[in-house]
């Protein structure tokens, strides 16, 4: 079934939690794309969407140049939610007023009826919502009635009598508010009577139809790293066209401890994948040499990389496609209004390749936030191990290393780094865990061990959570799991005697150290 048919838009208005609107929709059952509040009526009817939402955002609707949607929008026919600033537009067009309230109202608030409607269904007398804005509605539009009300708010929630379009002013996509997915449920299913087609497994049926539709019977390469994003596309894309899709898998020197055996073992020795394993080790330690600039850590081991997948490439002919791993929230981020934000992205390992190489590119995963491909990971049968995989840079271990790479370092900072892996990656407790890893400071102090003194290097540990990268905080991970890691490091790795752990957040501090 094509999901397409029911598409949710997000208009986004540049509120913090658009994103999250946009993952509750999809929970749910339902797919939606976000696009910036001020795309063309053209775009929207092309899109044929079964409802529209309009996402809250940091500006005042009473300012001049407040962002506004087309006006065309309101006259479609189209169930449309208007949240927060997404209210107070609505009520701006149909020529209600704003009140630039002195009093912000955030945080809990509890919600009461003055109506029966299906966008409430489920909901009692009470609820808590959450609340977060400035201005608020004074009075509301003429041929619009009042469905709710909270303790400071007189209209928590309005709708136009003639037509399916609603404005709330509290968040039913955060959390807090308790029934907040019902709500955006009973919007979905009772106001924009979607069906509910998106699901991993259409997903999948659909990306592998597309995908064998677009490819034909040319070639695809693709460069696996492990991680659970290339994972996902080359198991993908070898579902849906077998042996012309190619990977080739670099080992690079500055991998995970095991990672090359692990990484063998699933995809030629489980999945059958039509795998290229090339062992650069030497060619990139050699390379690393003496370097401790990490910025030219990073270049040597980018151009390296490129040059050695360039040669392996040529080598197959006829290639016409590459694979990438791209996810939706950088499709997002090249759509958004926002404008460019520095994000993970610009760190991507095989960025650059198509344009040299003349390669088409195929991203069967642009559709998809980063929790959606593990699910989707797991439905292509996926295990654990690579699903819940946590990001890990492309520079690898290089530049975890402090200063100069060499074997006996890197051999130091794998037993150190699995050992992390083996008490909180690996803990399924631990998954909302962004990262957690050792650092290699190639700082000597003293230490005792028996009756000898030892004089050898720090460990740092890492280990932070995050929705992004964007910003992160160090994790309060219980003390006696920062007790086992520190005790395993230092009586299992030779050349260890002193392991800390790094407090510091993002920002101003970054998650790597390099
Ligand atoms: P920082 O250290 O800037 O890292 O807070 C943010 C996130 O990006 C990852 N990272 C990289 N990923 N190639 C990558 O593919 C890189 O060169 C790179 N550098 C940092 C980092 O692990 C964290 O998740």
């Amino acid at each position: 079934m094509d999901y397409h048919k029911e598409t949710i838009l997000i208009l986004d208005f540049g509120s913090q939690y658009t994103q999250l609107i946009a993952r509750k929709v999809r929970e749910l059952g339902v797919y939606c794309e976000i696009y910036p509040f001020n795309i063309g009526l053209d775009k929207i009817n092309s899109m044929d969407p079964k409802g529209i939402i309009l996402s809250g955002g940091p500006r005042s609707v009473t300012e001049a140049d407040a962002p506004q949607c087309t006006d065309g929008i309101f006259n479609l026919k189209i169930p449309i939610l208007g949240i927060c600033y997404g209210l107070q537009l609505i009520t701006k067009f149909f020529g209600g007023e704003i009140d630039k309230s002195l009093k912000r109202e955030y945080g809990k608030a509890h919600i009461f009826f003055d109506e029966d409607d299906g966008l409430f269904k489920g909901i009692k007398d009470g609820d808590i919502i959450w609340m977060s804005h400035q201005d608020r509605v004074f009075k509301i539009p003429e041929g619009f009635k009042i469905l709710a009300h909270s303790d400071n708010s007189p209209y928590a929630a309005i709708k136009k009598i003639e037509d399916k379009i609603y404005g709330v002013q509290f968040h039913p996509e955060v959390h807090h508010t308790t029934k907040g997915k019902q709500i955006l449920k009973n919007f979905l299913y009772n106001i924009c009577k979607v069906k509910g087609l998106f699901s991993p497994r259409s997903f999948v049926e659909l990306a592998v139809e597309r995908i064998r539709e677009e490819v034909g019977n040319s070639k695809v390469l693709c460069a696996l790293s492990g991680g659970v994003d290339s994972s996902v596309v080359a198991t993908l894309i070898n579902k849906a066209i077998g042996n012309n899709l190619i990977c080739v898998f670099v080992n690079n020197g500055v991998l995970r401890k095991n990672e090359v055996e692990e990484v063998l073992d699933i995809f030629e020795g489980k999945l059958h994948i039509n795998l290229k394993y090339v062992n650069a080790e030497e060619k990139f330690l050699s390379a690393l040499k003496g370097v401790t600039d990490p910025e030219k850590k990073r270049k040597i081991i980018g151009r390296l990389f490129i040059k050695i997948f360039e040669e392996e490439a040529s080598g197959f002919g006829d290639m016409k496609y590459l694979a990438q791993g791209t996810l939706y929230p950088d499709v997002i981020e090249s759509i958004s209004f926002k404008g460019p934000s520095a994000t993970i992205k610009s760190h991507h390992n095989v960025g650059g390749l198509p344009k040299k190489m003349k390669l088409k590119l195929i991203e069967p995963l642009r559709e998809l936030f980063k929790d959606e491909v593990r699910i989707v990971g797991k439905e292509l049968g996926l295990t654990d191990n690579i699903v819940y995989r946590q990001p890990f840079p492309g520079p690898g271990l290089a530049i975890r290393v402090i200063g100069a790479v060499n074997r006996e370092r890197l051999s130091i900072l794998k037993d150190a780094d699995s050992i992390v892996r083996d008490e909180v990656e690996r803990n399924a407790k631990f998954r909302h865990i962004w990262q957690s890893f050792a650092i290699l400071i190639p700082v000597k102090t003293v230490g005792v061990m028996g009756d000898e003194r030892t004089y050898a290097n720090v460990i740092a540990l890492r280990i932070v959570e995050s929705e992004d990268a964007m910003t992160a905080d160090w994790a309060k991970i219980p003390y006696e799991i920062l007790d086992k890691i520190a005790r395993r490091i230092i009586n299992e790795v030779p050349g260890v005697n002193r392991v800390v752990y790094d407090i510091s957040s993002k920002p101003p501090s970054t998650i790597e150290w390099e």
